[in-house]
């Protein structure tokens, strides 16, 4: 076991002479569901930018089950997946099936391999009714779950949901949250950053709390619950972690 997926070591970055990120490593482990907590503007977008090349590493400090990143650019590209906090800033297609198959299409995936992709992902995010419509019509909750069914269609090895549950309704909320439950059964690895611990930290097997570009703690989420609170982060007023979930 603790077979390591990705290896991130000493990640600085600097804008305006602020470090944005100071000296950030971390390992994510097979099967791990990690949550990220931190105050705004403590650097957890920006690292999660990293992690899939949106920002390009200079030198070797992030290596994707040994492979060193910096040597192969588009590794993180195709093995990690970004679910952003706004959907709309993630949809491109006029039609949902579209929009799902954009990136998968991008890589190469074309003709009857292309159609079975968009059609397995659109059933297992449960929206193959919305097929057909336009992605910007749907409601937070439908969109949430296409750009899901887009990265899902690249099948990455690791999913990063940065803030899944903002503008969402209670429904929506539960939704994405068996989402997230069923694609952690599945085996995925898992990271979700959120201010919302209440609504998903029950399920979260490691948690780091990020403060000012820095990783402040990494352990257990039931130890680091405590001391969210030292970073300006809202601790869940359920006492136990078991608890923090809307899952009823
Ligand atoms: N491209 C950029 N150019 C300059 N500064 C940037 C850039 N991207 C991020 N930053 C700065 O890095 C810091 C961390 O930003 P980041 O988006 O990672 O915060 P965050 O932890 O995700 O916060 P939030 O909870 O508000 O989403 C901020 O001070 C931000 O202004
Ligand atoms: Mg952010």
């Amino acid at each position: 076991m603790n077979n390591k997926i990705l290896e991130v070591r000493n990640i600085t970055r600097t804008f305006d002479n602020i470090k944005c990120l100071d000296n950030i490593s971390f390992n994510l482990y097979s099967g791990d569901f990690l949550l990220i907590a931190g105050a705004n503007g403590s650097g957890k977008t920006l690292l999660m930018k990293h992690l899939n090349g949106l920002f390009p590493i200079k030198r070797s400090t992030i290596f994707f089950k040994g492979e060193d990143c910096y040597k192969k650019d588009d590794l993180m590209k195709k093995r990690v997946g970004i679910i952003f906090q706004n959907p709309d800033s993630q949809i491109v297609g006029l039609t949902v099936k579209d929009d799902v198959a954009f990136g998968p299409g991008n890589i190469g995936i074309k003709g009857d391999e292309l159609n079975k992709t968009v059609a397995r992902v659109l059933s297992e995010m449960e929206i193959s009714h919305l097929s057909d419509k336009n992605p910007y019509i749907l409601s937070g909750g439908e969109k949430k779950r296409v750009t899901i069914a887009g990265v899902l269609a690249m099948n990455p090895d690791i999913l990063i949901f940065d803030e899944p549950f903002i503008g969402l309704d209670y429904p929506g909320v539960i939704s994405v949250t068996k989402s997230l439950l069923k694609l952690k059964a599945e085996g995925r690895n898992i990271i979700v950053i959120t201010h919302d611990l209440e609504k998903i930290a029950a399920y979260c097997n490691r948690m780091i709390i990020m403060s000012k570009g820095k990783i402040v703690h990494d352990g257990l989420p039931n130890e680091l619950i405590d001391k969210v609170s030292d970073y300006s982060i809202r601790r869940p007023f359920q006492k136990d972690l078991k608890d923090m979930t809307w899952l009823t």
